[in-house]
């Protein structure tokens, strides 16, 4: 069934988060670790939020023991962290291999999700070898994949190094690689035993990708926490000085409200398609686009304004609500407006475009929408809204 009801922001608000208890004379030391709890039955696991963390062997004490572990990275990640991995993972496994991809998300195939499969063959890795990945979103969604599928299943880690990667893909058990035909196409459920998001290496992070991670963090003010979108106010610039405090604030409230989501909708059977709000005026814009053009969460920002002005104009929420997120939207280096997709008719162009979406059903558009700030429904809409919308809304 299809997720027709509202998001309880009560619940998502009480949701617990445990502080970890460390020796007061080591938390004086040490940078402070939060965690938040992905509560799954058998398949729980923690996220660990903190500073400096992924060279750290305490972290990975916990893990599943294993005669190898894999890192399955990038070349443009392995030279800045794959080395301070690898040293705090020698403690406990006898043989830590390593993998380095091609980067970018046209390399989310096929071919290279092969060289992991190759790299695990050519040095004997059984079925207990644990797998890391090591890197953003692309490199975190083809080793779960990996994972998922090597002798019909190993242990997996999160080791997430872009904000969108530490807010969103690497926590919930979604993985998947693009086919020609369509992003995301092929993939499994599949949770890792462990995500580690380690604030420090947000420091080398591309301000665009930056901006592009506040986008996911910036969703979930709107559908679930306006305490939180009233906190960003006040924090987005610090978040775009990477204030370790603040991005700890923003990971942990984020990883938070999807841990409370996925723990009640794991396989997306209704409520979890809240967490693509802006999504589907997104994708529209990257794939008319041509996938690399605009980031994922520059579609998802100019997508967020388009999705709010729909559910305006539906009566949902006031004007001053979608001005005060076109105000965060902005401020956080994001597109306000879409792009122009086809000069002769781009509201029918993204129509098209969204009739493919994964929540469209038998080609009725499904949008997430603002039901009230704070507060999420997915529904439909008519066409001749939809239209007013992306005329209103998009660059021309
Ligand atoms: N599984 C899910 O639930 C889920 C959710 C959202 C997005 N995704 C997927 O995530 C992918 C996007 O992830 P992304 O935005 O992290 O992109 P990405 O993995 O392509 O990383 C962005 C760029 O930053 C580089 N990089 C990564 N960490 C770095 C660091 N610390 N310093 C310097 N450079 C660094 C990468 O090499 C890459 O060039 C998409 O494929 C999308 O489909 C999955
Ligand atoms: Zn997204």
């Amino acid at each position: 069934m299809p997720f027709t009801g509202r998001t309880n922001i009560a619940v998502i608000s009480s949701f617990h988060t445990m502080q970890s208890d460390l020796p007061s004379f080591i938390s004086s030391l040490m940078p402070s670790i939060q965690t938040v709890l992905i509560d799954l039955a058998d398949r729980s696991y923690p996220i660990e939020i903190g500073a400096a963390l992924l060279g750290s062997a305490d972290i990975y004490v916990g893990l599943p023991a294993a005669a190898a572990a894999l890192i399955v990275t990038n070349t443009t990640v392995a030279p800045l962290y794959a080395d301070a991995l690898r040293a705090a993972l020698a403690p406990k496994y006898a043989q830590v291999h390593l993998v380095a991809l091609p980067d970018g998300e046209e390399h989310k195939n096929w071919q290279t999700l092969n060289l992991i499969f190759d790299a695990l063959l050519q040095h004997g890795c059984d079925r207990k070898t644990v797998l890391f990945a090591l890197g953003g979103g692309v490199i975190g969604d083809m080793t779960g994949f990996a994972a998922a599928s090597y002798m019909r299943g190993v242990p997996f880690v999160q080791v997430p190094t872009t904000l969108l990667a530490q807010v969103d893909s690497s926590v919930g058990g979604k993985t998947a690689i693009n086919h020609p035909l369509g992003k995301n196409m092929i993939g499994a459920f599949y949770q890792p035993q462990l995500v580690v998001c380690d604030l420090a290496t947000l420091d080398t992070l591309p301000a665009r990708e930056l901006s592009a991670g506040l986008a996911e963090v910036i969703k979930y003010g709107p559908i679930a926490d306006m305490d939180f979108m009233g906190w960003l106010e006040d924090h987005m610039d610090d978040l775009l000085a990477r204030d370790r405090a603040a991005l700890a604030h923003a990971v942990r409230r984020s990883c938070e409200i999807k841990a409370w989501v996925v723990g009640q909708d794991e396989r997306e059977a209704g409520l979890r398609a809240i967490l693509n709000f802006g999504h589907t005026f997104g994708h529209a814009i990257e794939a008319g686009m041509g996938y690399g053009a605009w980031l994922h969460g520059e579609g998802v920002g100019a997508g967020m304004v388009m999705a709010a002005e729909l559910s305006r104009r539906l009566g949902l929420v006031d004007e001053a609500f979608v001005a005060r997120l076109k105000v965060l939207v902005q401020r956080a280096g994001l597109p306000l407006r879409g792009a122009v997709l086809d000069a002769a008719d781009n509201a029918g162009r993204y129509l098209e475009l969204m009739r493919v979406d994964k929540k469209a059903e038998a080609g009725e558009i499904r949008f997430v929408l603002i039901d009230g700030p704070g507060r999420a429904c997915v529904r439909a809409a008519p066409d001749a809204l939809v239209r007013e919308v992306i005329d209103a809304c998009c660059a021309g």
